[in-house]
């Protein structure tokens, strides 16, 4: 009889190693190993033998950067997803488009299972479990770090030489590092102390601000309905959009964030976080927003841009509340297009211009000058009739 299969995110690192062969005994079946490459730096050649050689019975690369580009991203950037204000959520983005093209790959290879290699504590495991339920809910899922014996490095090690395991023996870096095109988070080690300093070690794609270049790098930015288009003026595809201002950025120190945040689970965590390309596409495009968005419009996107922020991070991307708001956020953006150009320099991002020809900043408006087009004398009724209410109240409850 055919063994049953089960479909497991692979990485090639300690954990998902040994968990070929740990999931091998334990049920009595098939490991279909799967990889998704989501721009990640980290090697990728080497990766199939490695699985096989583990005892996988199959290995999948899936090349997802383009579509985590154009269907995630960007839809993060349209919307001003930053989670508690400040992490641009490169991990979360990544995790339910992993675990949607997990899924495909299990029903292609008709597994019955899903595993994962994500701890107990984390938001991970929320944001590929629940995805798994809204996209495969007849399939079972496993998450061998919850349950399985190994408490330490050293004993996943001995598991590893016990049962002839290859694996590499490279130093580990004391951080616990994820990484994607979008950004690269960095937990664990000396970081777990919220006063201690980031070391340069923690670090790695920036330099820091203090070794950055003494002359600014000046960046232009087109969008059009709220995607970039082109960078100085040349247009590229999105992909390449991003590593050139990753590229930029990382140079001048720019995007290194430091941040407690507020876990699904209820822990408060530390995490270092280095996103160049989205620190300086998020500013870029909020400042085109300024510039082209009815005021109205502007403020109320502020409390999307939270909420959506919350979908990403808690893992319910694929919920009719994120389609959604992606209508809402759709429609805003078609006056978003422009240009905006920026000053990279020792770790800041800031503005040196924005033009758009939805711009609704009208000089003739504004002007202090004899150009000035704005009726003074209307302001003199209006600021009546705008106070009158408080005035009412004021005089049956003076200010003291
Ligand atoms: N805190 C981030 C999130 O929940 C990143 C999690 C993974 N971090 C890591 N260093 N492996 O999305």
């Amino acid at each position: 009889m055919q063994k049953e299969k089960i479909a497991l995110a692979y990485s090639g690192g300690l954990d998902t190693s040994i968990m070929i062969k740990w999931l091998k005994d334990k049920y009595d079946a098939d490991i279909v190993a799967i990889t998704g490459n989501l721009g990640q730096q980290k090697e990728i050649e080497g990766l199939e033998a490695k699985a096989l050689s583990t005892g996988a019975s199959s290995f999948h690369f899936v090349d997802l950067k383009q579509q985590f580009v154009e269907d995630y991203i960007w839809r993060a950037l349209k919307a001003g997803a930053l989670y508690e204000d400040v992490y641009p959520l490169a991990t979360a983005l990544g995790r339910p488009l992993l675990a949607k093209a997990m899924v495909d790959v299990a029903l292609e290879e008709n597994c019955t299972m899903l595993a994962h290699g994500c701890t107990g504590k984390g938001n991970d495991q929320v944001r590929f479990e629940v995805t798994f339920a809204s996209l495969a809910p007849h399939m079972k899922v496993l998450a061998p770090l919850r349950e399985w014996e190994f408490t330490s490095r050293e004993s996943e090690m001995d598991y590893a030489i016990k049962h002839n395991i290859p694996i590499s023996v490279t130093k580990k870096s004391p951080y616990s590092i994820d990484e994607n095109i979008w950004g690269i988070s960095i937990e664990c080690g000396v970081l777990e102390d919220p006063m201690v300093a980031p070391p340069e070690d923690a670090y790695q794609i920036t330099t820091s601000p203090e070794n950055a270049p003494d002359t600014p790098t000046v960046v232009e930015i087109e969008f059009v309905q709220g995607v970039p288009v082109a960078v100085d003026g040349k247009k590229m595809e999105g992909l390449d959009i991003i590593n050139r201002i990753n590229e930029l950025g990382a140079k001048n120190g720019v995007g290194r964030l430091d941040m407690i945040e507020n876990r699904v689970v209820g822990i408060k965590s530390r995490e270092i976080y280095e996103a160049p390309a989205a620190t300086i596409l998020h500013f870029a495009h909020r400042e085109l927003e300024r510039l082209t968005l009815e005021k109205s419009v502007f403020q109320y996107k502020r409390h999307i841009a939270q909420d959506y922020a919350n979908i990403i991070y808690n893992g319910t991307w694929f919920s009719p509340m994120r389609t959604a708001l992606d209508a809402f956020v759709d429609d805003t953006q078609k006056p978003v297009t422009g240009m905006v150009r920026l000053k990279l320099y020792k770790g800041s991002v800031s503005l040196l211009g924005r033009q758009s020809p939805y711009s609704l900043y009208n000089e003739a408006l504004a002007t202090y000058t004899e150009a000035d087009s704005f009726d003074h004398k209307a302001a003199e009724g209006f600021i009546q009739l705008y106070g009158l209410g408080l005035k009412t109240y004021s005089e049956v409850h003076p200010v003291k």
